[in-house]
C-alpha cells in the first residue's frame, strides 16, 4: 500500500482518482460537484488564487482512498481545504486516517497551519461518518449549511407569481463575461458578499475580488466547460444595488447551482432578492430544454435567504458541516 500524488499531468492516474471521488459523492440522494474534465482543469491549470491538487492510497491497481487538497494562494494562506473519500468497502480499516496523516504533513511542510473540511450528513440531525470521523480525528465544528434542491424547470404560472418587479430599480443581466460597464460594480459586490455571508466560526478571510480576479473566474469557467447566468438590479443613481449568479456544465446537465445571491446592506428589505433571482431564473430555463435539480447551499441562521428559498418551493436534503483542525 502507498500513497500517491496526483496532479493531472498523467490522465490514467487522475481518471482513477476521479472515479473515487465521484462514486463516493454519488452515494448521496442529490450528487453535486464538478465533472472530470472541469476537474481536470483545475489540477492542470495555472490560477492565480488556487492550486489543486491531491493524494490516494493505493495497493496495486486498487484505489482505497483519495484526498482533494485546495492550496489557496492568495487569501487563506494559512488554510488547506481538503476532501477525503474512503471506498466503500475499505471504510474503518484506517485509510481516511492514513489519508489524512498524509495531507497534514504536506500542510506542514507548505507553512499552513489549518485543515479545513465538510461533511455531508442527514438534513435532520447532520450526523453522518464524514461528521463521526472529523469529530473522532480531532477536527471542530465550525459551521453549518443547509444543502436545498429545487426540481426545474419551474412552470411559467409559477414564475409569473413568483415575478414582482421592484420599482427604480433596473434589471440588467448577463453570461459569461461581466460587461465592462458593470465590472467594477460587480467585484466590489462579489466581495461585499464574502465578507456578509454568515460562515459561523470559521477562521477564513474574506476575499478581495478585482477586475482582474473576474476576468480570471470567467476564463477559467469557460475552459471548465462551465456556464452562468447573472442578473442585476441597478437603481436610478446607477448603483449595482444587488445580484444572483446560477450555472452548471455540459458534463453534468441535470445538476444546476445556485450560486450567490447579494443585496447591498442599503437595499435590503424590498424583495430585490426575489426581483433579481426570477428574472435569472427565466433566462436559465429559456435554454433548459430537460429536467434539471438546482442545488443551493445557506447557513441555517441565514433567515432570509432560507425564506425566499423556501417560497421559491426549495426543499432541504443534507446538512453540510465545516471542520477545521488547527496543525
Ligand atoms: C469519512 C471517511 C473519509 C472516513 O474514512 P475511513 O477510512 O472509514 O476512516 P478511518 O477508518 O480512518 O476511521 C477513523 C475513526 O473515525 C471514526 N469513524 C469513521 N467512520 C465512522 C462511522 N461510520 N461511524 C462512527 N465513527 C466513525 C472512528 O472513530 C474511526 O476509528 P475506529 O474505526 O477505530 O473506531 C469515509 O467514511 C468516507 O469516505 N465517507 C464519505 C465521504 C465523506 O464523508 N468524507 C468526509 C469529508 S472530508
Amino acid at each position: 500500500m502507498q500513497i500517491v500524488t496526483v496532479d493531472g499531468r498523467d490522465r490514467a492516474t487522475f481518471e482513477q482518482f476521479f472515479e473515487l471521488r465521484d462514486a463516493v459523492r454519488r452515494e448521496s440522494e442529490f450528487p453535486a460537484g464538478l465533472g472530470l474534465e472541469e476537474s481536470l482543469v483545475l489540477f492542470t491549470g495555472e490560477h492565480s488564487a488556487m492550486r489543486v491538487d491531491g493524494l490516494g492510497l493505493v495497493d496495486g491497481d486498487t484505489w482505497l482512498g483519495i484526498a482533494w487538497l485546495d492550496w489557496w494562494l492568495q487569501e487563506n494562506t494559512h488554510v488547506v481545504e481538503v476532501e477525503l473519500a474512503v471506498a466503500a468497502q475499505y471504510r474503518r480499516t484506517g485509510v481516511g486516517s492514513r489519508l489524512l496523516e498524509a495531507v497534514a504533513e504536506l500542510a506542514r511542510k507548505d507553512g499552513r497551519r489549518l485543515l479545513s473540511g465538510s461533511a455531508l450528513g442527514d438534513a435532520t440531525t447532520g450526523e453522518s461518518a464524514g461528521t463521526a470521523f472529523a469529530a473522532a480525528r480531532g477536527f471542530v465544528r465550525k459551521h453549518v449549511d443547509l444543502h436545498q434542491v429545487l426540481e426545474l424547470p419551474l412552470s411559467a404560472e409559477r414564475l409569473d407569481e413568483l415575478d414582482q418587479p421592484v420599482a427604480g430599480y433596473e434589471i440588467i443581466q448577463w453570461r459569461e463575461h461581466a460587461p465592462e460597464e458593470w465590472l467594477e460594480q460587480f467585484a466590489e459586490a462579489l466581495s461585499a458578499m464574502t465578507v456578509d455571508v454568515p460562515t459561523g466560526e470559521l477562521d477564513h478571510d474574506p476575499i478581495t475580488w478585482t477586475t482582474e480576479r473576474v476576468r480570471e473566474a470567467e476564463a477559467l469557467r469557460i475552459k471548465q466547460g462551465r456556464f452562468s447566468f447573472t442578473t442585476v438590479a441597478v437603481d436610478a443613481d446607477g448603483q449595482l444595488a444587488a445580484y444572483t449568479q446560477m450555472g452548471g456544465s455540459a458534463a453534468n446537465p441535470d445538476r444546476l447551482y445556485q450560486w450567490d445571491t447579494f443585496v447591498r446592506p442599503e437595499h435590503r428589505g424590498r424583495r430585490l432578492g426575489m426581483a433579481v433571482k426570477v428574472p435569472n431564473f427565466r433566462a436559465l430555463q429559456a435554454e433548459l430544454d430537460h429536467p434539471a435539480v438546482l442545488h443551493t447551499w445557506n447557513a441555517p441562521t441565514n433567515t432570509p435567504m432560507i425564506a425566499v428559498n423556501v417560497h421559491l418551493g426549495f426543499r432541504p436534503v443534507a446538512q453540510r458541516t465545516d471542520w477545521e483542525l488547527e496543525l
